[in-house]
């Protein structure tokens, strides 16, 4: 039955490549009837025509972003998939396989617009809204064509119209799913560098909220999506002057900030939000138009944001205020020896001074291992145990003046062997004497 239903299918579908198909004729096109789009149609002056201008023109014009907004960022939008004259958008559409002229509503471009419309986090959703008349619009318009033997027969021009849609790569690049997980690693990962006076519903933020308004509230109590979607509408990012977004030159203190200096140029969380903030803003100019443009795939570890604090006492004076790496090492028992990869990092400049230099770590993973998958799921943490920390100290200022490079070799001052314990909080510090540290 399914057999002879597709064979039957496909005969229609070839033959409908050189005459017109009873299939879609056998249909009448969609407005006649009751619909006033119909009642006001001259015969031969093109049904498909007029649908054109009155529904999905407006869709052209309309300075609002389309549904697919919900899940894409600027790369995809509904009005690349339109031209100027109906003609034109018709051809496009029908030769690169966007319409299907004998099931017209098997259109491929009818299912990129209704993708996730029944899913029920749409639900009162202004996308769904548009979703909905987007599909509808098109539906009706792609029958109308389907309907119209001249448009169907119509031959495929020398110079064929181009729609205005970025290739598949640029399009994968920039949806929302593959976005959010970019934040997660880059940004969210290192929330505990600006503590918890950003973070929506704790103590330190309310307080702070209470004296500087509902904007320090950015890390959104609903977890990084929100986070995300805020950021990105938000006037912290400047998408043409991305190294002057607020996001940057607050916690670098170039813009007076009421926490201080909590970044510095080229350390781990001026990478990671620089790197997340340029990508947004390629996106959404549109730098991005073949996949060359694209940044390298992420192929490093995974990262997990924790509130361990983790010291080094009695820095010696060649490290005062430099920037200082430490990599912590894992004790692998089964094979006797040091792990390959470091299992924390964190980075941050030395309080000469005071002659120590203190942070939270951040703990890293390989992708899809069981440790990223435990840590994924609940709360990231070390066991207590021997590790080993590298430390490594930009004596040359290095990263000031390329916030790319990594911290290797050059830098590297030494190691030393300790006890951590990795309790939470800035009064429970894994501590380490730096004296100790040798090459
Ligand atoms: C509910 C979320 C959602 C909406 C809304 C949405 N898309 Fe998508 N889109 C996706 C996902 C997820 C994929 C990847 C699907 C896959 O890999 O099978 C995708 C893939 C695509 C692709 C193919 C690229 C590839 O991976 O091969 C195109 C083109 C596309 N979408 C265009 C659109 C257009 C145009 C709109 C709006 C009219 C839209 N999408 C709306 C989620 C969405
Ligand atoms: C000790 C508390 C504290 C820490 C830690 C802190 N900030 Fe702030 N931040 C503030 C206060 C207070 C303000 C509001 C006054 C101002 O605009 O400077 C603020 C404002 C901001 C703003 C401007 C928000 C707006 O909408 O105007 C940004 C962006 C920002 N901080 C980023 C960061 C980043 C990124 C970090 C971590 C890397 C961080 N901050 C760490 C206290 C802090």
């Amino acid at each position: 039955m399914r057999v002879a239903l597709l064979t039957a299918f496909v005969i229609a579908a070839l033959s409908g490549c050189n005459e017109p198909s009873t299939l879609a004729t056998d249909t009448p096109p969609a407005g006649r009837g009751p619909d006033p789009v119909a009642t006001t149609l001259v015969a031969d002056d093109g049904e498909a025509a007029k649908v054109f201008e009155q529904r999905i023109a407006p869709i052209f014009k309309s300075p609002d972003p389309s549904s697919c907004a919900r899940c894409h960022l600027a790369t995809v939008d509904i009005k690349q998939y339109i031209l100027p004259s109906a003609k034109d958008t018709f051809l496009a559409l029908r030769d690169q396989g966007l319409i299907d002229l004998d099931k017209p509503e098997n259109s491929k471009i009818l299912a990129l617009i209704n993708r996730g419309a029944d899913d029920p986090k749409a639900a009162g959703l202004i996308s769904a809204k548009r979703q909905k008349s987007e599909y509808e619009a098109f539906a009706a318009w792609i029958k109308a064509c389907a309907a119209d033997p001249a448009l169907r027969n119509a031959a495929k021009p020398e110079k064929a119209p181009t729609l205005a849609t970025k290739p598949v790569e640029v399009v994968r690049h920039a949806r929302k799913d593959r976005m959010l997980e970019s934040f997660e690693a880059n940004v969210w990962s290192m929330r505990f560098r600006c503590m918890n006076c950003h973070t929506e519903g704790t103590p330190q933020n309310d307080k702070l909220v209470k004296e500087h308004g509902a904007r320090v509230a950015w890390f959104k109590k609903g977890g990084p999506e929100a986070t995300m979607d805020f950021l990105i509408a938000s006037k912290l990012i400047d998408i043409d002057t991305p190294e002057k977004s607020l996001l940057l030159t607050k916690p670098l203190n170039e813009v007076k900030h009421g926490g201080g200096v909590k970044i510095v140029v080229g350390d781990q969380g001026y990478k990671a939000f620089r790197a997340w903030i340029e990508d947004v803003a390629a996106i959404k100019t549109g730098k991005y138009a073949k996949p060359a443009d694209l940044p390298p795939n992420g192929t490093g570890p995974k990262q997990f944001g924790t509130e361990a604090w983790f010291k080094l006492e009695k820095t010696p004076d060649a490290w005062g205020d430099k920037l200082l790496q430490a990599d912590v090492y894992a004790w692998d028992a089964k094979a006797n020896s040091w792990e390959r990869d470091p299992i924390a990092t964190s980075d941050r400049i030395v309080f000469g001074k005071g002659k120590l230099w203190q942070h939270t770590v951040t703990l890293l993973a390989v992708p899809g291992s069981d440790r990223a998958k435990a840590w994924a799921k609940g709360k990231p943490s070390l066991p207590a145990g021997k590790y080993l920390v590298k430390v490594y100290v930009d004596s040359t200022g290095k990263v000031k003046k390329d916030w790319k490079v990594p911290l290797g070799a050059e830098e590297y001052v030494g190691q030393v062997e300790f006890q951590g314990r990795w309790l939470e909080g800035y009064g429970s510090m894994t501590v380490v004497d730096a004296s100790k540290v040798k090459k």
